[in-house]
């Protein structure tokens, strides 16, 4: 299949990625974590985040989020989040299932949630009727592509340790983040109160896995067994652990994100000069969401294959990946001309 804007994880695997999966491709190895591999690929986490830090290997972004809200709440509490987020909107009812908790939304226009909004939100603390708020999660980058400032960030936790609540990071995208905000992962994380981080490693190169960071290592002491039963425990671990060695090494995490944004930012500034475009959210990361003539769609999404997000306004996201090159930006922005024309 030819590039697509369809999503980052059409893309496959960065080749620094399979290499290493090759690499460690021979012998016998511990299984389930005990082998020498996810202990390199542990430590490597710990040099970006600090050594108190807990880590857990699972195979996917679903899996990450519903086990780290299960290991922060019990099933009469409830996860504040945006309306657009991921687990909402595209985890079917996992966090539900697992969880047993409510998810309160925040309807959201930039992807991102606010503290008066999220203070809106809590309501009837301590009435044994209503559900408990727990935990608010947030996106980074967002589903919108944006991406939240450090302050935004310090200003929710603030949030989130007034009430006593706990601070979750779907960070599915977070290298994106990082490269925007031009900040280290520490920064925008754990110095700021987030407790548990989803750390995405397919969408950023990665053939499988994700991480689940415990930067509050106290609230990681049940996980272990939440993880087996929660179905995500890989016996063959070395291989999700080689993976995001190879990709915190010589900033190959940093490389690939940095190609999708500078592509989509390429690709929103060509998508402007165009007048019957519109920009629909700040370009801050490697999505684009832009209003499209409809009548172009169908002939353009079977040359290079996009997803319409709003049908009744034609809104389209389009996102760019580590792969995403000039020359795709080039023939797809050619051919949005030629069908306008
Ligand atoms: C914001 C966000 N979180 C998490 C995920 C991970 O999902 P999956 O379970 O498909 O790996 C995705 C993937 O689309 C996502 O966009």
């Amino acid at each position: 299949m030819k590039h697509t804007f369809a999503s980052d994880n059409y893309s496959g695997v960065h080749p620094d990625i399979m290499d290493a999966l090759n690499k460690v491709n021979h012998g016998h190895a511990g299984s389930y974590g005990a082998d020498e591999y996810t202990t390199k690929a542990a430590e490597k986490f710990k040099q970006f985040f600090g050594e108190h830090v807990e880590i857990f290997f699972v195979y996917n972004g679903t899996g990450a989020n519903v086990l780290g809200l299960s290991s922060l709440t019990q099933s009469y509490h409830a996860i504040i989040c945006s309306d657009l987020s991921h687990i909402h909107v595209d985890e079917s009812t996992a966090p539900e299932k697992f969880t047993g908790c409510r998810l309160m939304t925040i309807p959201t226009r930039d992807g991102k949630i606010y503290p008066d909004a999220i203070e809106d939100r809590i309501q009837r603390i301590d009435d044994q009727h209503h559900p408990q708020a727990k935990v608010i999660s947030i996106s980074q980058s967002t589903e919108y592509g944006t991406v939240y400032s450090v302050n935004e960030i310090a200003a929710i936790s603030a949030v989130a340790k007034k009430h006593g609540f706990y601070f979750h990071m779907d960070g599915s995208r977070i290298s994106n983040a990082a490269v925007s905000l031009n900040r280290t992962f520490k920064e925008f994380t754990s110095d700021v109160g987030v407790d548990v981080l989803s750390f995405g490693g397919t969408k950023n190169g990665m053939m499988f896995g994700e991480a689940v960071i415990f930067l509050t290592p106290e609230v990681a002491h049940n996980f272990k067994y939440i993880r087996k039963q929660g179905m995500q425990l890989h016996s063959k671990m070395r291989f999700i652990s080689c993976q995001f060695d190879a990709l915190l090494s010589n900033e190959r995490w940093k490389k690939n994100a940095v190609q999708a944004n500078t592509m989509a930012t390429l690709l929103a500034e060509e998508l402007r000069k165009i007048p019957q475009i519109k920009i629909t959210q700040s370009v801050d990361a490697n999505g684009v969401f832009a209003i499209f003539p409809s009548s172009i769609i169908p002939a353009l999404q079977e040359e290079q294959f996009f997803y319409v997000w709003t049908e009744k306004t034609s809104e389209v996201r389009l996102m760019c990946s580590f792969d995403t090159r000039e020359e795709e930006i080039k023939s797809f922005v050619k051919r949005i001309k030629e069908l306008i024309a």
